[in-house]
């Protein structure tokens, strides 16, 4: 089994989301958070980016004691002087340096020729050497690169000191079997590949960055990338805590897992939420407010009787307090009767019955029956009337 490391970026993609804005003291407090989490390396922000988020960043690079702080820089010295002023107070600090090497980003963004992009990039690694053991490149644009120049790239970094090599799929272009490849691709391809790390980064664009991640762990990927709650630019990062539980759930396929303590999950998820605004659909994987609640009668009756009937992943795993049978028209008489039990009445079977009739009248006018509702009901003597 191996243990897949995790770089969160919710500090910086994740902050990219439009109308995200971190202060300070917020990011201080969802690093603390990531840290509980048992994440790897936390990316605090972009700290040639603005006076702000230099401080950001080393303030957490301050503030974090156990995992590794690391912040963005351009492949420019500017950039990677700015990212060691913030850094040099951390624990255990690394630089991620980043360049595009696709043919539409070579010619559109950057004009620059192949031989133009690997000096600029092997001398920004060397440049970072100075100051950093840790350095990540990221291939901008990775997964819509010649993989013939995407492997001449990671020999260039690789011999210029890089120890993580990121193959990030910055559109949400790639499919699953395409993005494994280019993992199996360099490991064949770059002599030392399979000494450092190689780490995947997915976005979201058509629904992939999940399936994308985990095919990049299959084909050799030693990191993944990715925000809580899959927060980021456009449709957002690959969801960390998606990723990690497809890997806990799924053990028998992947042969991999984290070193994620699940339980902080929920917490990290609510917090990330609350400080950024961005509200987390109820239907969304692991930690929607639907994602174990039960609507229907035949899944209350199911999970009643035993919880692997209808739930993969029990709530409690990941920091929520149960599962929730969501009272309304569609539940039965045994999630009626479970309820009954959890408000404290032991009633006889006729009480039951009678009180379930009324129950559904009630569910025609409501679409959810709380608790309240209940005991309303039966405290209007609906049972023994
Ligand atoms: O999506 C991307 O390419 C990035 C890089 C800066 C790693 O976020
Ligand atoms: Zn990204």
């Amino acid at each position: 089994m191996r243990t897949i490391e995790i770089f969160d970026t919710t500090l910086r993609d994740g902050e990219q989301s439009p109308g995200v804005n971190l202060n300070t003291q917020e990011k201080v407090e969802i690093a603390l958070q990531l840290e509980r989490l048992g994440v790897t390396r936390i990316e605090a922000g972009f700290a040639a980016a603005s006076p702000g988020d230099l401080r950001s960043v080393a303030e957490v690079a301050r503030r974090v004691k156990h995992a590794t702080v690391v912040s963005l820089a351009r492949s420019t010295q500017n950039d990677i002087d700015k990212a060691y002023e913030a850094l040099k107070d951390a624990k255990d600090a690394c630089l991620h340096v980043f360049l595009a090497t696709s043919p539409i980003h070579r010619e559109y963004k950057l004009r620059m020729t192949k031989e133009q992009v690997i000096e600029n990039a092997v001398a920004a690694v060397k440049h970072g050497k100075k100051y950093f053991s840790q350095i990540e490149f990221s291939a901008e644009d990775a997964s819509r690169t010649e993989i013939e120049f995407l492997a001449e790239v990671a020999k260039a970094v690789i011999d210029a000191g890089a120890t993580i090599f990121n193959i990030p799929d910055t559109v949400g272009y790639t499919t699953p079997k395409e993005y494994g490849n280019i993992f199996r691709e360099m490991l064949v391809r770059v002599p030392g590949a399979e000494k450092i790390k190689l780490s995947c980064h997915c976005h979201d664009d058509l629904g992939m960055a999940v399936a994308n991640s985990l095919a990049a762990i299959e084909g050799g990927a030693t990191q993944v990338e990715g925000t809580i709650n899959g927060i980021g630019e456009r449709a957002g990062n690959v969801a960390l805590e998606e990723v990690a539980l497809a890997l806990d759930t799924r053990k028998d396929i992947y042969q991999a897992t984290t070193a994620l303590n699940l339980q902080e999950i929920a917490r990290t998820s609510k917090l990330v939420s609350r400080l950024t605004g961005m509200i987390i659909p109820g239907n969304k994987a692991v930690v929607g407010a639907n994602a174990f609640a039960h609507e229907s009668g035949i899944h209350q009756d199911g999970v009643l009787k035993h919880a692997s009937t209808y739930e993969i992943i029990q709530a409690e795993k990941v920091g929520f307090k149960s599962k929730q049978l969501v009272m309304g028209k569609h539940s039965g008489r045994a999630a009626f009767k479970d309820k009954l039990n959890e408000l404290g009445y032991t009633l006889e079977q006729a009480e039951i019955d009678k009180a379930f009739v009324a129950f559904k009248e009630l569910c025609d006018k409501k679409k959810e029956v709380s608790d309240e509702d209940i005991l309303a009901l039966i405290d209007a003597k609906l049972v023994t009337e």
